[in-house]
């Protein structure tokens, strides 16, 4: 034998592994990872030295120790890889961790419920909290649901008030049968004919009407249509309701004023105001501000819709939520909402 026996034993192999292996705990970066790989995994490394002197050994023996080195060598490799990843997944931690979480933030801009909507859902709050459900219906309404089942046949005067958009389609008659609806009152009509008392629904939705537009008037607009039917509703109901629902929308001090007012569809009928002093604690005159119309639904109207009028009586009304929502934020010029101007719309 040439090489001192010593570096051909098992037991020396052994040794260098365990030496390895502990160098290998103590690496760090990638860096220090490559050069013990080239120590002892690479080209001129020790393993490879080891492999090379299986040759200086005695045939009978060269097999064992070949297989030695060979299961050293795999030790090493796999001892390679672990380390490796460890030292990737402390580096990206690292990484997270020097995020300077005291430098001021990027700034997100919010989007925001636009006014309308918003008052919408304050409106109708106030009434689901006194038992009322939230109902939708179709905007393109049939004139039997807009005017006629509401007490307002064909050629009656109070069309007038309700200047309509038709939709340009003719029945057999020559007539045109449907319209972009004027108020949400229609759907009292639809629920009425689907379902029996007791009846307290609010119905929000947009309305439509053929109007030239100015600081308060708007062709297109929304609504929030109320209705209660069951056995002994009377007008105080009707007053005591609208009342707390000012109450709960402006505030506990607001005054409001019940004056007679006429809709073919309620008898009778009344428009409610708001004292806007009252609410802004201003001294001196009445300032009333009319925010809804409001009766005793016509017993024509419960009688079409098949209701027993001997058994039953309600209350309906309609409220405008653009005049609300500018009473609410101070706002002088209706077409505002609509202009999406998000200088405007931005501050709410
Ligand atoms: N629908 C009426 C309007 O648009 C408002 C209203 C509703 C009045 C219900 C009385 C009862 O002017």
């Amino acid at each position: 034998m040439k090489k001192n026996s010593t570096t051909h034993s098992a037991q020396n192999v052994d040794e260098i592994v365990s030496n390895a292996l502990t160098e290998l705990m103590s690496t760090k970066t990638l860096d220090d990872l490559d050069q013990w790989r080239i120590r002892y995994l690479g080209r001129k490394g020790i393993v490879v030295q080891l492999k090379r002197s299986i040759s200086d050994l005695p045939s009978a023996e060269r097999p064992e120790f070949g297989q030695t080195i060979n299961s050293a060598s795999k030790e090493l490799e796999a001892k390679l890889l672990n380390k490796q990843e460890e030292i990737l997944a402390s580096d990206s931690k690292k990484t997270a961790e020097s995020i300077d979480v005291t430098l001021p933030g990027v700034p997100v801009n919010n989007g925001s419920l636009h006014p309308i909507t918003q008052t919408i859902r304050d409106i109708c709050d106030a009434f689901t909290t006194m038992g009322f459900e939230v109902i939708e219906g179709p905007e393109v309404e049939l004139d039997y649901y807009n005017f006629q089942m509401l007490n307002i046949p064909k050629h009656h005067p109070a069309r007038d008030g309700f200047n309509t958009l038709w939709i340009d389609q003719e029945d057999s008659n020559g007539e045109k049968p449907m319209l972009l609806r004027t108020h949400t009152s229609p759907m009292q009509i639809r629920t009425m004919e689907n379902q029996e008392p007791p009846v307290r629904l609010i119905v929000p939705g947009k309305v439509y009407r053929y109007e030239a537009t100015d600081s308060s008037h708007e062709w297109h607009f929304s609504q929030i249509e109320g209705l209660a039917v069951d056995k002994g509703i009377t007008f105080a109901n009707l007053k005591g309701t609208l009342y707390e629902f000012a109450r709960k929308l402006f505030g506990e001090d607001v005054k409001v004023r019940f004056r007679c007012d006429y809709f073919p569809f309620v008898e009778p009928g009344a428009e409610m105001s708001i004292d806007w002093n009252s609410r802004t604690n201003q001294t001196g005159d009445a300032n009333w501000i009319e925010i809804l119309g409001a009766g005793m639904v016509h017993p024509k109207v419960l009688k079409a819709v098949g209701y027993d009028t001997d058994k039953y009586t309600g209350f309906a009304f309609g409220i405008g939520v653009e005049r609300i929502a500018m009473l609410k934020h101070g706002i002088d010029d209706i077409r505002l909402f609509y202009n999406n101007d998000i200088r405007f719309l931005g501050q709410f």
